[in-house]
């Protein structure tokens, strides 16, 4: 279906055309005085120029084609030459009652599903996920559901840190605290244990206590790179540790993720690639992508425009050990072979910006992927504390991700038991659902390149910009709907049939920027636009129900449309936060 603005569009076109002038002037947007029309067209000032008229007069000229149209009840031509535009109230609802009808509101979709990875979530095993993680998974989580909801086989992949040093640490501190399991008796051949050697609460503690060991110790960490090395070379009893350290952490983080809704396609991880980073190295050889410079193998992807630093890719470091950028690359090798994307997209921290250009760089150059593959990095801001600094706990701590969604969750049932009257079982249910959107929509209202303050209060709040007024909102909508469905209207089929009220019109305007607003989101990689637009649907929808009774309306033909108008707001304000990655309670 055409966008709005391109079927008002279209009809201006036409008008100037008929006037005599280039279709091309007719461009409509949205008005910048409110006060004075809807929509304005200022195509008659680039005209003059090449016209050598006045633009009063071709705005004049429009205006006169205009008489009678089926789309402007006005277009009036005001000095110097705009046109202020009026939309014909039975043009916005029947363009509104084709949407409820059409697949996806009316959004179009690609007939051939083109594949799309979002590489989000990025937790490290063994490291305890924080704060820090959010971000990652909430927008990285919305990225990949808006991608599959414009008609693309999106695929997400958690991408872990399985592989390098972390686990030489954790392996080397569980070795000094327990040096009689079987993992670390070379003569031993049997079965390994079913049990893992830890609980996740030890592991989250191993971790930490061996990554400060290994900054005062030279010989600790030593053992670690060496641990390291070992895993990576196929140990026996390192790589049945390390399968055991695995499940236990992944099944963790699995539980985490739950809570938050995020779900990925693929638990690949670093580890995944080490078998065939062998036939890169192999490649990148053969064809001269690399060099050797101080002993470390490298890729050069400095360019003749480029004004700031960029250093070299490593490949190989020095000691011929592989690193984080060598299962970059070869994610991306193996990414391209077996799905053939048309587009990788990354979520992390913004810190990595420079990483990311490099490894970017590097593949391309290297024919790594193909030349129209679209790498895209996006990179995050922080998520502070109200203090302006890095969100802390009260102590002072790095905040874990779990206490922070369970900090929330309380906060949000304490604001429900104070307003609302309801079981304390169902109001805890209730809180779970409001809480998460109040993290998402908090994350996701933002651009994703600036910092934000988390802060509690604001984001549970039932008011303003937040998660849960826009569930309030629906949540509104529905008690509404089931009171009109048991007095007896026939509410399922009630369709969007006129427009006889002003603020009925702008929910119907509003409304009617679905797709474009989508489609924009989608281009621009921009969850923030999903949150704007629904914040302004939210409340150009509460003026509507302020202003007009819906359910003493007398008129069955204006119920009818009114009802109509409540469904599909309340359908395309469930779209967009299923896409965010939440949904809305019955009540709250
Ligand atoms: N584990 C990494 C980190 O904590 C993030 C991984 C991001 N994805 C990637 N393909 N490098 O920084």
């Amino acid at each position: 279906m055409k966008e709005f603005l391109e079927v008002i569009s279209e009809e201006m076109k036409n008008a100037f055309e008929k006037a005599g002038y280039d279709r091309e002037l007719g461009r409509v947007s949205v008005s910048n005085r409110p006060d004075l029309c809807e929509y304005q067209c200022n195509g008659a000032m680039a005209g003059a120029k090449k016209y050598k008229v006045a633009p009063i007069e071709i705005a004049k000229k429009v205006s006169e084609m205009l008489q009678g149209s089926e789309v402007f009840e006005s277009a009036e031509a005001v000095m110097p030459g705009f046109l202020n535009l009026v939309l014909k109230p039975s043009f916005v609802s029947s363009y509104v009652s084709k949407m409820a009808g059409a697949d996806k509101y009316g959004l179009d979709t690609p007939s051939d599903k083109k594949t799309v990875i979002v590489d989000y979530g990025g937790p490290n095993v063994a490291k305890a996920l924080h704060v820090g993680h959010l971000r990652s998974a909430v927008i990285g989580e919305a990225v990949k559901r808006l991608f599959a909801f414009c008609g693309y086989n999106a695929i997400g992949d958690i991408h872990m840190g399985d592989w390098g040093l972390q686990m030489g640490l954790v392996i080397t501190e569980l070795k000094e605290r327990k040096p009689d399991l079987p993992y670390f008796d070379e003569s031993y051949t049997g079965e390994y244990p079913k049990e893992a050697p830890v609980t996740i609460a030890e592991l989250g503690e191993l971790y930490p206590t061996a990554s400060s060991k290994s900054k005062e110790d030279p010989a600790y960490k030593e053992k670690a790179m060496e641990a390291t090395l070992r895993l990576q070379s196929g140990d026996r009893g390192y790589r049945a540790l390390w399968k055991s350290i695995m499940e236990i952490s992944v099944g963790n983080m699995k539980g985490i993720y739950d809570s938050l809704d995020v779900h990925f396609e693929l638990w690949k991880g670093e580890s995944d690639v080490q078998d065939i980073i062998p036939e890169m190295i192999d490649y990148l050889k053969k064809n001269d992508y690399m060099h050797l410079s101080e002993g470390a193998w490298v890729i050069d992807v400095k360019k003749d425009t480029d004004t700031k630093e960029m250093p070299p890719c490593i490949v190989i470091k020095s000691d011929g050990a592989s690193l984080y950028n060598t299962t970059d690359l070869a994610t991306i090798m193996d990414r391209e072979k077996k799905y053939a994307p048309v587009k990788m997209v990354y979520l992390t921290d913004k810190r990595q910006d420079l990483y990311f250009e490099q490894v970017f760089r590097a593949a391309r150059k290297s024919g790594l992927v193909r030349d129209d593959v679209d790498l895209v990095h996006i990179g995050f801001g922080t998520v502070n504390g109200k203090d302006g600094h890095a969100f802390k706990t009260r102590e002072g701590g790095v905040m874990r991700l779990e206490q922070l969604v369970s900090d929330i969750n309380d906060m949000t049932y304490e604001r429900i038991m104070e307003s609302r009257q309801m079981s304390e079982d169902e109001a805890k249910s209730i809180a779970n659902i409001v809480a998460l959107a109040a993290i998402k929509y908090g994350d996701l209202s933002n651009q994703p390149a600036k910092d934000y303050i988390f802060d509690m209060d604001k984001f549970t709040s039932f008011e303003g910009d937040t998660g849960p007024y826009i569930l309030y909102t629906i949540v509104r909508i529905k008690s509404i709907l089931s009171r009109l469905q048991s007095d007896g209207f026939d509410v399922e089929n009630a369709v969007v049939s006129g427009c006889y009220e002003p603020t009925q019109k702008s929910l119907m305007m509003q409304l009617s920027g679905f797709s474009a607003m989508i489609r924009s989101a989608c281009e621009e990689i921009a969850p923030n636009r999903i949150c704007t637009f629904i914040y302004e649907t939210a409340n150009t929808f509460n003026r509507f129900y302020h202003e007009v009774k819906i359910a003493t309306e007398d008129d069955k033909a204006k119920k009818e449309s009114y009802t109509g108008l409540l469904k599909l707001t309340k359908d395309i304000l469930e779209t967009c936060i299923a896409i965010l990655g939440f949904a809305a309670p019955d009540k709250m």
